[in-house]
């Protein structure tokens, strides 16, 4: 059997070069993306068939030879699947209507969501059979409080604002919330196991910036219960969580939620990362995405003094968020040689 380094690095292992992959790595800065959903004519409906997803998976595994490919969707096919309407408007982002208020939690629509789900899980056992042997295969979803902030707010709201408000204004409704995500979340990942991923991401994209007692709540807890329901019903795929500007408290979500890695947004030291998580999980990212545009000498400096921090821990290369669409490809080809080559 072909040993995977992504895989093993997620297991523990170090390796002599670290593996990488880019979020967003299927994306707008590829112009073969960019004629696949063209083709898809809308951004759900590019999720949604297989045959594209499959496609714009494996672009950037075809083009680069990267270690891991991550499954062509997106993190807000939850509340599509639980019956909110959402669409993505070009230039505006994602738009789910209506916004969801309280009365409305208990009419989500928790029947069905794998069967609508259903077209993630064939691109996944289509990517099995497409992808390298070496070249490992991550499924993915939103943890619960980014999902919830994008279906009460409504929209992309910059603050989540409204997410927030309705925490302190209505607790049964919210914790009635964050069980149906809790609950879809972990039958969706295992399923996605069960089709062929391998290795699986949980984005909090909206961790940063709350108050201690609700990041242990909306954060830390539901992370916590999606690991332990995976530990149970998957045991031994790797489960990567991303609290994106937790700041010094990725510490205590990698002690409290079970993690087998936890990806690191661009804020995070690497000199403290080494020393404070590596000794309890692998560590993923966290290059700039805009040094990625600069490229030349400011970016692959910075991509080797990462690499050398990062000697002898379980390591793979990353951003520390998605890679942006004016991204040139050919930088993307260089930070690989860097990495791999030094
Ligand atoms: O290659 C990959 O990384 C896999 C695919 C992937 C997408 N979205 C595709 C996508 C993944 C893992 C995501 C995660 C995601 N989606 C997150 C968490 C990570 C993060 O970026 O913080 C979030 C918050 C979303 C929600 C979302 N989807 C937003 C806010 C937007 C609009 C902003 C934008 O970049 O346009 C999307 C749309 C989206 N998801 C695109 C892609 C490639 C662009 C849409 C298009 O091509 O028309």
């Amino acid at each position: 059997m072909t040993t995977k380094p992504f895989l093993e690095t997620l297991k523990g292992q170090a390796q002599p070069t670290p593996p990488i992959w880019l979020m967003r790595q299927a994306g707008r800065y590829l112009p073969e993306y960019r004629e696949t959903r063209a083709a898809a004519k809308t951004f759900l409906n590019l999720c949604y068939t297989p045959e594209m997803a499959v496609e714009v998976t494996m672009q950037p595994i075809r083009r680069y030879r990267f270690d891991a490919a991550i499954v062509f969707s997106d993190i807000l096919v939850i509340p599509d699947a639980l019956g909110q309407r959402v669409s993505f408007v070009p230039g505006d982002g994602p738009q789910l209507r209506p916004p969801l208020d309280a009365p409305s939690v208990s009419g989500l629509k928790t029947e069905g969501v794998l069967e609508h789900l259903e077209p993630v899980f064939a691109a996944l056992r289509g990517l099995s059979e497409a992808l390298p042997k070496d070249v490992g295969l991550i499924g993915f979803a939103g943890a619960p409080w980014t999902v919830a902030t994008y279906m009460i707010g409504g929209a992309g709201s910059k603050d989540q604002v409204d997410a927030k408000l309705f925490y302190y204004n209505e607790p049964k409704a919210f914790e009635a919330l964050m069980d149906i995500l809790i609950d879809a979340t972990s039958a969706y990942l295992e399923a996605q196991v069960a089709a062929g991923a391998e290795a699986l991401q949980l984005f909090d994209s909206w961790a940063g910036g709350l108050p201690p007692a609700m990041f242990d709540r909306v954060v830390i807890e539901p992370n916590r219960r999606i690991r332990a329901q995976l530990a149970e019903r998957c045991p031994g795929v790797p489960v990567i969580g991303f609290p994106r500007a937790a700041g010094v408290r990725y510490e205590k979500f990698v002690a409290e939620t079970g993690v087998d890695a936890v990806s690191l947004d661009t804020s995070v030291d690497l000199g403290w990362a080494r020393e404070r998580l590596s000794a309890s999980v692998a560590l993923q990212g966290n290059f700039d995405p805009l040094l990625l545009i600069v490229g030349g000498a400011d970016m692959t400096d910075a991509a080797k003094r990462m690499v050398d921090t990062m000697a002898g821990v379980p390591y793979v290369f990353n951003l520390g968020h998605g890679i942006l669409p004016q991204t040139p490809p050919e930088h993307v080809a260089q930070i690989l040689d860097i990495v791999r080559r030094g």
